[in-house]
């Protein structure tokens, strides 16, 4: 399966994603200005963590997989008048010949590494290019926070209006891969235009990680949590928290 399925129009993902990114953008944005760069976004999409610590001042990479993303978030930096750097690249190879003083990895994208093998090799890229005294801030769902039951029954998620005005209904369905720890979501668009009643559908399969092998997986990687969090908003982690946001260094 394609798993870039969810990222193939940036400028609406943009709609759906940046009214709830308000307090992940500020958590960064604090712990980035702390480090004063420079500052690599792995798995960046349209560029809504990096943007604004470009702006700050701070000298940003991005990396991203999906070209349609990278493409967007060029247009965006364009636009800004930023300095922000963007490449299509897979965050489990990225190789740089720098290191960065604080590395970002946020929206859930952890969670696109499938298998445990994927998630070691991501966290040997972050250990590889982080400063000695640098911070490594990301998130990833939590398993015990979330509900993991399959649920066919398409069910309405929410709304908004994309950008040619027109609702839309965002709903889909979920199944849950026990053995494998994956999700799938399937998500259904469906709006109306001049041409009809449209719809579009997307699959994703995200996996989840306990927060003991998350650390052990860290440990192994050379890293360590110095801080942990359960949202954005600085709540502690508890086992209900919806995510298991880790703040991390160099061990
Ligand atoms: C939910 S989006 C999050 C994007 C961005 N961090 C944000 O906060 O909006 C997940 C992103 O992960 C990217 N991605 C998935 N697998 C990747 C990989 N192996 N290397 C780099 N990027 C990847 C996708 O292209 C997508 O842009």
């Amino acid at each position: 399966m394609d798993n870039l399925q969810e990222f193939r129009d940036p400028v609406n993902y943009d709609l759906e994603e940046l009214p709830g990114s308000a307090d992940r953008i500020a958590f960064m944005c604090k712990f980035a200005l702390r480090s004063a760069g420079p500052v690599l976004d792995l798995a960046c999409g349209t560029g809504i963590v990096s943007l604004p610590l470009a702006l700050l001042g701070l000298p940003v990479t991005g990396v991203d997989l999906s070209e349609p993303m990278i493409a967007h978030a060029r247009r965006k930096a364009r636009a800004l008048g930023t300095t922000a750097t963007f490449l299509v690249d897979d965050m489990r190879t990225f190789a740089a010949p720098t290191s960065f003083t604080f590395i970002a990895l946020s929206g859930n994208a952890f969670q696109a590494l499938l298998t445990q093998p994927d998630q070691s090799k991501l966290l040997r890229v972050v250990a590889d290019h982080l400063d000695e005294r640098g911070q490594f801030i990301f998130e990833t769902r939590n398993p015990t926070g979330t509900d993991l039951r399959d649920s066919r029954t398409e069910e309405p998620w929410f709304t908004y209006v994309n950008a040619s005005g027109e609702e839309v209904k965002v709903s889909g369905t979920q199944s849950y891969d026990k053995g494998r720890q994956i999700l799938t979501w399937t998500s259904y668009r469906r709006w109306s235009n001049d041409d009809g009643q449209q719809v579009r559908r997307s699959d994703i399969a995200c996996r989840f990680t306990e927060v003991d092998e998350l650390d052990a997986l860290l440990a192994t990687a050379g890293l360590r949590v110095t801080q942990r969090y359960g949202s954005w908003d600085y709540r502690p982690f508890t086992s209900c928290s919806e995510e298991i946001i880790s703040v991390c260094e160099r061990t």
